[in-house]
């Protein structure tokens, strides 16, 4: 699985022990940057994630920020992404089982490593349920 990652200033620390545990399980992994905590623009960051997924150059995609706020907001504007803001691990199972969430966001203010990493595991293990009533909320997302 090739996961793309984003992160700006208030998510730098966190994304750089997220980037370590994916790359210790095998995971294939694109990284957009922010490379320092020098202040930044997290839309940026969101931007380049969420078009690497819609456009299918990679199949999940991880974006923190201080608070993970704003990085999914910005995200959510790209058409065909579905960023879950996950705090903990049964939310995180819940949008991929229910939303098919493409995008994980966390804040790197908010959880500690311990906390993000079963978060981290949880998202990319969890296939979505393919149940109907689910596709079809998320079809109605997708409309106008
Ligand atoms: C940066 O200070 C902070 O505003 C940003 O990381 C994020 O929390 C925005 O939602």
């Amino acid at each position: 699985m090739i996961v793309a990652l984003g992160c700006d200033h208030g998510g730098y620390a966190l994304m750089q022990e997220v980037k370590e545990h994916l790359k210790g399980k095998g995971f294939e992994l694109r990284d957009f940057g922010t490379d320092s905590p020098v202040p930044t623009d997290y839309p940026f960051y969101a931007k380049k994630v969420a078009k690497a997924v819609a456009g299918g150059k990679a199949d999940k995609g991880i974006l923190i920020c201080g608070t993970g706020i704003g990085i999914s907001i910005a995200a959510n504007k790209v058409p065909g992404i579905r960023c879950a803001l996950c705090h903990d691990v049964f939310s995180a199972e819940a949008t991929r089982l229910h939303n098919d969430a493409n995008v994980l966001a966390m804040g790197g203010r908010v959880v500690g490593p311990g906390l993000a990493m079963m978060i981290v595991d949880k998202f990319l293990a969890t296939e979505f349920s393919g149940e109907e009533r689910h596709v079809n909320r998320i079809r109605q997302i997708e409309e106008n």
